[in-house]
């Protein structure tokens, strides 16, 4: 007797799916902090990067007035903010005298005070925790200076991925404009007055900031940046950036 026919195989439509972590679940870059429970890591960390009077310290504070009218409690973090460090790291740059390697372990200790004593706790406590400016600013500037990018990453492997990380992208020409309109000076180091690209500040300050633009658009390749155009008014910028959080509070956490 013939056999019944089998129904032939045909190939699936769809290729297996491949398997990707899964969003909302929390982790470090690489190695992190020890003997933390990321899952416990309730709150969001909301990085807002970008370039010396791109305009992070209006829209943070902005953002800390409609979060915490929302009934969301918030904290702070930025460079140079730990009570460990941030005063000798201030007197190092004022003497140009640490090499870049020094320099970078010195920020590096900053920022891991920083997570360890309060980034950390606070979202463990369910707040939103602003950080102005992250692990990117640290890594353009020691890659602009030659720094080993291997080095780096495994150095900043203790970092916390955020929740999402704004880069506020503002021309070169609009930067020089709000510095001088703000503090009449443009800064030795944001000027990158140390690497010797020329002798005029101004000039050196347009070249460096060209760089380290540079240089971020490269690393938004690796870490996931939203670039937010920061040439509009404060308000347009803002409206942006509030509707992106309100869709990363919507989510789950650790959704970069
Ligand atoms: N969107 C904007 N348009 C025009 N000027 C701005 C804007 N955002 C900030 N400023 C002004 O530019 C200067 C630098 O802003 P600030 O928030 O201190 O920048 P950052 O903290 O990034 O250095 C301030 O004088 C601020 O009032
Ligand atoms: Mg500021």
């Amino acid at each position: 007797m013939p056999k019944p026919k089998q129904p032939r195989r045909r190939a699936p439509l769809v290729a297996e799916p491949i398997p990707v972590p899964s969003p909302g679940q929390r982790r470090f870059y690489g190695q992190g902090v020890p003997n933390i429970d990321v899952s416990l890591l309730s709150g969001r960390l909301i990085v807002v990067e970008g370039a010396d009077g791109s305009g992070r310290s209006t829209q943070i504070a902005r953002l800390v007035r409609w979060l915490e009218a929302r009934g969301h409690a918030t904290t702070q973090v930025g460079l140079k903010r730990s009570m460990l460090v941030a005063e000798e790291l201030d007197a190092a740059k004022g003497g140009n005298i640490l090499s870049h390697t020094t320099m970078s372990l010195f920020y590096a200790t900053d920022f891991a005070d920083q997570l360890e004593n309060t980034i950390l706790p606070a979202l463990r406590a369910g707040f939103m925790v602003l950080a102005d400016r992250y692990i990117y600013t640290l890594m353009a500037r020691d890659l602009v200076r030659g720094m080993d990018e291997a080095w780096l990453r495994n150095l900043y492997g203790i970092a916390l991925v955020p929740d999402a990380v704004f880069y506020l992208r503002v021309s070169p020409e609009q930067l020089v404009q709000r510095t001088f309109a703000k503090k009449h000076v443009l800064d030795y180091w944001e000027s990158g007055m140390d690497l010797g690209l020329s002798r005029d500040m101004f000039d050196s300050f347009l070249k460096y900031q060209g760089m380290i633009a540079e240089t971020f658009q490269r690393l938004q390749g690796i870490y996931d940046f939203e670039i937010i155009d920061g040439d509009r008014p404060a308000e347009e910028v803002s409206g942006e950036l509030q509707q992106k959080i309100e869709a990363v509070l919507r989510g789950s956490v650790g959704g970069t």
